[in-house]
């Protein structure tokens, strides 16, 4: 079948290197299982997720920015929690500051969509502790609209999601570049915008966006000589928080007790992440209790394999395709 040639084709290569003579072609049939993929990195040696070191995390109201917070407060960071909402804020404070203590953290209400709002981020934050070690853009909406509908959607969403990630990397990324102890900037993506589900044109398009200016980041860093901040971007799995469930994400997180089986608490999802993190990963794709790394890998080929083979666009669920597609998932994972 002409889909399989794509899987080994020298142009599709797993880690952007290309092809070479002495690196194989990437395929998904020798894709380590995940088990495998587990930091070697000793937590306690890491000079990033350090405790004492200074953690940034944007949308750490909820979800998976609060559940960063907890995280990283557990690892004995300082946190600074940067959200919209206040009073969720607060409420996250609290639990946040009853595990590293109330000195060590900082509440700073911020819209990252308004640059003044992110630069006042940037100056508490310097003023307070003078560094960055650990950089969370992770603030977004996910509203759904149409293509051809809601325009104020798209602007809100993309003032969001977009230029808040672009706010902060522009105000952070200067102040962390030349610090005397290596950083990391995190910026969380989603598998809509590398496969593009149909149904959320504005998210998919606005987390297409993200991975774009994410990967520039990172190969920009890696030109610059002495950088010590390293990019990653972040892609969650199925994670049970309040996104798409409210207009503005103006809910708190919902109760674990209800959390459909298939996805991952937000918890699961943070300590997966920063794991990868530390092992130096750049693409960090999350598993979740419905769909292993196998899927996902073979998911993204047949994205890719929409343009390089001409295919209809998302070909995955185009009546004519369906089939051929989930075949080919099929037979990919027998033969790994
Ligand atoms: N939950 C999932 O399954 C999933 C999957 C893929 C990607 N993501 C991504 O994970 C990230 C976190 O989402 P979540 O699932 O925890 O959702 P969430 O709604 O629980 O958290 C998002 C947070 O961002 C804040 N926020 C919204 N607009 C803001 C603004 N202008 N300035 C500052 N903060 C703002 C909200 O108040 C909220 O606290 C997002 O980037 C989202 O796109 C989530």
């Amino acid at each position: 079948m002409v889909f399989a040639s794509s899987l080994s084709s020298p142009s599709i290569s797993g880690d952007g290197r290309g092809a070479s003579p002495i690196r194989p072609p990437f395929s998904p049939f020798n894709l380590k299982p995940d088990s495998e993929l587990r930091s070697p990195v000793d937590k306690d040696m890491d000079p990033v997720f350090h405790s004492g070191r200074v953690a940034v995390v944007t949308g750490a109201a909820s979800g998976i920015g609060r559940a960063a917070c907890l995280e990283l407060a557990s690892q004995g960071l300082r946190v600074v929690l940067a959200d919209v909402n206040e009073n969720l804020l607060a409420d996250a404070a609290k639990e946040v500051g009853a595990i590293v203590g109330e000195n060590n953290i900082l509440v700073v209400p911020t819209d990252v969509s308004k640059l003044e709002d992110v630069q006042r981020l940037k100056d508490r934050v310097l003023e307070m502790w003078g560094e960055v070690s650990v950089l969370m853009n992770n603030a977004a909406i996910g509203p759904v609209g149409k293509s051809w509908e809601g325009l104020d959607n798209w602007h809100k969403i993309f003032s969001i999601n977009v230029m808040g990630v672009v706010n902060v990397q522009q105000t952070f990324v200067p102040a962390m570049i030349h610090q005397e102890n290596p950083s990391v900037i995190i910026n969380t993506g989603s598998k809509q915008g590398i496969t593009n589900p149909p149904g959320n044109a504005a998210y998919n398009a606005s987390k297409a966006a993200v991975k774009s200016l994410t990967e520039s980041l990172a190969h920009e860093l890696r030109q610059t000589p002495n950088a010590k901040l390293t990019a990653h971007l972040f892609i969650p799995g199925w994670t049970y928080t309040s996104l798409g469930t409210s207009p503005a994400s103006t809910a708190p997180s919902p109760p674990a007790d209800k959390k459909p089986a298939g996805a991952w608490t937000a918890h699961e999802t943070v300590v997966y992440m920063f794991d990868k993190v530390r092992a130096g990963a750049f693409y960090i794709l999350c598993p979740d209790g419905e769909v292993r790394r196998e899927v996902d890998a073979l998911r993204v080929l047949w994205a890719a394999g929409d343009v390089a083979e001409g295919r209809p666009a998302l070909s995955r669920w185009d009546p004519d395709w369906k089939n051929v597609f989930e075949e080919w998932v099929r037979e990919g994972l027998a033969g790994m």
